[in-house]
């Protein structure tokens, strides 16, 4: 749908019709990072960005969107060698989108899309140690000590020693199978952290994000749209 630019903005409370028009001709209005003094010039509201002094008045709505993110893709949104997360999506607001967070290049799963920077900067936030969830195939026998030392902290490589982290074992022997919940996110973090116990992490997937878990209808490569209930309880932990 499409309305003119001074109807728009004065729909949006930036003025009455009168006044809007006169920040038009002004040219202090700007439609796509474009000056535009035609008050007559037609705004798509579900896809133009319009802006005011420099201010956003409407951006239709924000996306957010889950992918099942395959191994062998990064998570970027341009890269001149790679394939990109990002190269996976067809949508109409694509190239506003970027990933909340960063999943390494052979790990799978949950990653949220969106054009959302609050959202995105209050989830990878160091204080809210928004709780992140992976089911992990292991190299080596995980035990019960593993999970006595995740749950205090254990040392990486660098000196760092990690908040505690809740270990599940689901099976275990020469090859284990764990669920592992970190609260923060290092650079490969999950593998370094078995690396300290000596143990190699073989196959990694995040399986949950704050409150919101990854759709297991969505196969891999898969993507949809979050429903309101998902975007809200991606901030309920
Ligand atoms: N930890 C890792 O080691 N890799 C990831 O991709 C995510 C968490």
């Amino acid at each position: 749908m499409s309305m003119r630019l001074d109807k728009y903005l004065s729909n949006m409370g930036v003025g009455t019709r009168r006044e809007v028009k006169k920040l038009i001709q002004y040219g202090k209005v700007m439609v796509n990072k474009e000056v535009v003094k035609t008050i007559d010039y037609k705004v798509a509201e579900d896809k133009d960005h319009v802006m005011v002094y420099g201010k956003t008045i409407g951006y239709a709505v924000n996306v957010y969107m889950m992918l099942n993110k395959p191994a062998g893709c990064i998570t970027a949104t341009q890269d001149t060698k790679d394939k990109t997360v990002l190269d996976l999506v067809n949508h109409k607001r694509k190239k506003d989108l970027f990933p909340i967070g960063r999943l390494d290049k052979d790990t799978e799963g949950l990653l949220i899309l969106t054009n959302d920077g609050q959202l995105a900067h209050r989830l990878l936030s160091p204080k809210k140690h928004v709780p992140k969830v992976y089911y992990a195939r292991i190299k080596g026998c995980v035990t019960l000590a593993d999970c006595k030392l995740f749950l205090v902290g254990v040392t990486l490589d660098d000196g760092y020693k990690t908040m505690p982290a809740k270990l599940e074992i689901l099976s275990a022997g020469e090859a284990s199978e764990v669920y592992i919940t970190i609260h923060e996110g290092k650079f490969h973090q999950v593998k370094r952290m078995f690396e300290a116990v000596d143990k190699e992490v073989v196959y990694l997937k995040r399986i949950q994000m704050g409150g919101l878990s990854l759709d297991s209808n969505l196969k891999l490569g898969g993507y949809r749209e979050l429903r309101e209930d998902e975007v809200q309880a991606l901030e309920t932990f």
